[in-house]
């Protein structure tokens, strides 16, 4: 029988004190308000009787939109993240703090690109409205509300893909500022990430086989947290079309090196549980793998055809 969720967050509670004071030691402050043009603004149709937005007000182009929509709409839900992590983590001690903390950072994402976005007048204001509406109104459900260990190996994944969308968005605008405002949104996931690695790593050795299944259960089931954006599929082609996330960023740039870093293919001792879990995570890379090469395959020889036709 392995540790409760209970047992996990008492002894978890030490490895969660040092990585917080580890985090504020190495968290850089930095202010939003600085990283937006706000000169380059100008008064919108309504209220204030101002222009109409019109696609041409920016030269962005559309994959750049549509990954910044999806990065935005992402941080836009923190209301239901901060929900989830709350009621597993608990809001005391070092476990709440880091709540709180977590929570205050990821409210600069939002806030810093939409600022963006609109003095950019880079995408449709009324349409983002509406989407951030609709998406906040669904809210978000962690699907691994049940399992500390989940929900941390969830995280772990899912700020280092934020990390790399976002990055990898920065290049696709095309536009240095923005480059340099989601570069630097970039580095807190990467802190963040960082943080639940460190102590998904702690779990891993206080119960290895509970926490084997766990991270197995996550990456063969994992999403994107904004995968239910209205849209969600279309937009999440087209920016894996234009490499800025894709199956193989996913398989070789987020999950792999995770599991190193776990040294998951390494641990010794497992139980038959335990054993299985890992060759079940095993067999799945296996076959990201070669969907991921497949995706390449195809997304090349479209490229190519592409070309010969502007040819
Ligand atoms: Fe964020
Ligand atoms: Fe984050």
């Amino acid at each position: 029988m392995g540790l409760s969720q209970t047992e996990l967050l008492l002894e978890l509670e030490q490895v969660v004190q040092g990585n917080l004071d580890r985090h504020l030691s190495v968290a850089k402050e930095w202010f939003p308000h600085e990283y937006v043009p706000w000169s380059e603004g100008r008064t919108f149709k309504g209220v204030l009787d101002g222009d109409p937005w019109s696609p041409d007000d920016s030269p962005m182009s559309e994959v750049a939109r549509s990954a910044l929509i999806v990065n935005l709409l992402t941080e836009d839900n923190l209301p239901s993240y901060h929900h989830e992590i709350a009621v597993l983590f608990g809001r005391e001690a070092a476990w709440g703090e880091w709540v709180h903390r977590w929570t205050a950072e990821e409210g600069r994402h939002g806030a810093a690109i939409r600022d963006y976005l609109l003095v950019k007048r880079a995408v449709d204001p009324v349409d983002l409205e509406g989407a951030r509406m609709n998406h906040m109104s669904q809210g978000y459900a962690n699907v691994n509300r049940e399992s500390l260990l989940g929900s941390l190996a969830y995280v772990s994944f899912q700020e280092l893909a934020t990390r790399v969308s976002h990055r990898n968005t920065g290049r696709v605008t095309g536009d240095p500022l923005c480059d340099q405002l989601l570069a630097r949104i970039a580095a807190d996931e990467n802190l963040h990430m960082i943080f639940y690695r460190n102590l998904l790593a702690a779990a891993l050795e206080l119960d290895p086989d509970q926490t084997m299944q766990a991270i197995t259960d996550v990456v063969t089931t994992f999403e994107m947290p904004g995968a239910d954006i209205q849209g969600f599929q279309r937009k999440a082609v087209e920016m894996a079309v234009a490499g800025v996330y894709d199956l193989r960023q996913h398989r070789d740039d987020v999950v792999m090196p995770v599991l190193r870093f776990w040294k998951v293919f390494d641990v010794e001792g497992l139980n038959a549980d335990g054993e299985a879990a890992r060759d079940e995570l095993v067999a799945f890379l296996d076959r990201l793998d070669v969907q991921a090469t497949r995706f390449e395959d195809k997304r090349d020889s479209l490229k190519a055809r592409m070309a010969a036709r502007l040819e």
